[in-house]
């Protein structure tokens, strides 16, 4: 039997073809957001809560604000600007590769009062170079890259400063309402994708990021993938059967890791009175059994999938699933469509500061009928760090380049606390195999037998 090639094709991004002013206006709406957050995470403490460490793993509050400020600059007002430096003192001091996070408290920083004139003096150079540079014609500002490489660098620290506030102690200081409640029936537990090819990665986003780059096909097996992400129930009954002890679900650097820190349970749950609890920005609360499941790190999300007997996904199996059409041939921007992503699509932008549980998104299920790919939680899969094939480093080495290799694996979707601007199809963040802090979850895949199967 012949097959009919398929179309492999990316959806045109509408951005690209806006024209200067609505740009602009695209921008500057895109950075206030981000600044808008900034201000509700940094204004939720006291200063002398935002200038001490409250884990090891995190910054100060005030060194993340003083950092996203310090980028702007050297991004927006000097570089694509070309104007003269705010404070060129200060640049090693928030340069996140001189210093360890550990090592940030002990540097003599700018207060609180200091951070917050700095940003807005920034921001302020930053608005008046956006209203007058061309965003044609250079690569670094074409459509408007520097400023949404920008603005998705605060918006990523607004989601790290997030974490931060999960790990201080005190009282609950953010508040926000709960996210939707199901809304689809009882739908089948895994989603077959058939086999064959599918383009992965972009070439016509204009705000992508380096590695996302260039759009190339991949060839994936058959495979399927679970409809919605494994849940605190699910994931309760890994821990409470024992899996934690069980050394045959772990890989050999898994369970060293859990044996050497004593694992028994996500982060911040704890057993009490028979059940599971959470600590969830500083209110306890019994952990709830439907939401996705978050705070395990990447070997523990593979240690479940093997109890169940599968697997993680690849990231190219979640990114097929996630974005590949089987009607057109065509990877979509969003699982939904082309769509910028709205409150009926995912669970985003800190809106709600808890997963929504499974089922709660219809409107944003991919074309393989895949539910809550993005928002929610991160999702761990099983690839390291990889560039795509015909990889150029952009606008800097240390954006990517220096991050590729075995040591990270990459986590895809985003979760309840990231932007929309930051969770598009060809989205990737990666990690430490170990990190558990972060906003992360997993579903699980397996192979299937199919006509293009068998990998
Ligand atoms: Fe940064």
């Amino acid at each position: 039997m012949t097959t009919v090639p398929e179309p492999l094709s990316e959806a045109e991004n509408p951005v690209r073809s806006l024209d200067a002013d609505a740009l602009r206006t695209h921008a500057a709406a895109a950075l206030t957001r981000s600044r808008a957050r900034s201000e509700v995470l940094t204004g939720a403490v006291d200063d002398e809560e935002l200038s001490k460490q409250h884990s090891p793993l995190m910054s100060p509050l005030v060194w993340d604000l003083a950092h996203i400020g310090s980028q702007e600059e050297l991004w927006l007002v000097r570089d694509v600007g070309g104007r003269e430096p705010v404070r060129p003192e200060i640049d090693e001091l928030y340069d996140a590769f001189k210093h360890a996070r550990a090592d940030r408290p002990g540097l003599p920083l700018l207060s609180p009062a200091e951070a917050r004139a700095y940003v807005g003096q920034v921001r302020r150079k930053a608005f008046d170079v956006l209203d007058t540079v061309p965003l044609r014609g250079r690569r670094l500002t074409e459509a408007g890259f520097a400023f949404g490489m920008i603005t998705q660098h605060e918006q990523q620290h607004d989601e790290t400063m997030l974490a931060t506030h999960q790990l201080r102690t005190g009282e609950a200081v953010l508040h926000a309402p709960d996210p939707p409640a199901r809304r689809t029936g009882p739908l089948p537990a895994e989603v077959v994708v058939p086999g064959g090819s599918f383009l992965m990665g972009t070439s016509a986003e204009p705000w992508a990021l380096d590695n996302e780059r260039p759009a190339h096909p991949v060839h994936v097996g058959t495979f399927a993938i679970d409809t919605f992400p494994v849940t605190n129930a699910e994931f309760a009954a890994f821990a409470d059967s024992g899996g934690y002890r069980q050394e045959r679900w772990w890989t050999a650097e898994g369970w060293a890791h859990v044996q050497r820190h004593g694992l028994i349970a996500p982060r911040f749950w704890r057993r009490e009175g028979g059940r599971w609890w959470r600590r969830r920005f500083g209110i306890d609360e019994p952990v709830p059994a439907d939401e996705p499941v978050q705070h395990v790190c990447f070997h523990e999300a593979q240690a479940y999938a093997r109890w169940v007997g599968k697997r993680l996904p690849t990231e190219p199996e979640w990114e097929k699933a996630a974005r590949f059409d089987p009607a057109t041939g065509h990877s979509r921007r969003y699982p939904w469509g082309e769509q910028e992503p709205g409150p009926e699509h995912a669970n985003l932008g800190q809106r709600h500061l808890r997963p929504a549980v499974a089922g709660a998104y219809p409107a944003g299920a991919s074309a393989l009928g895949v539910h809550q790919l993005v928002g929610d939680v991160w999702e761990w899969t099983s690839s390291d760090f990889r560039p795509y094939p015909g990889f150029a480093a952009f606008p800097y080495q240390e954006y990517s380049e220096v991050f590729f290799g075995p040591g990270y694996r990459m986590l895809r979707g985003g979760s309840f606390g990231t932007d929309a601007a930051a969770v598009r199809g060809s989205f990737r963040n990666w990690d430490l195999p170990v990190r558990r802090q972060i906003f992360a979850g997993f579903r699980c895949a397996r192979d299937v037998a199919g006509p293009d199967g068998g990998n």
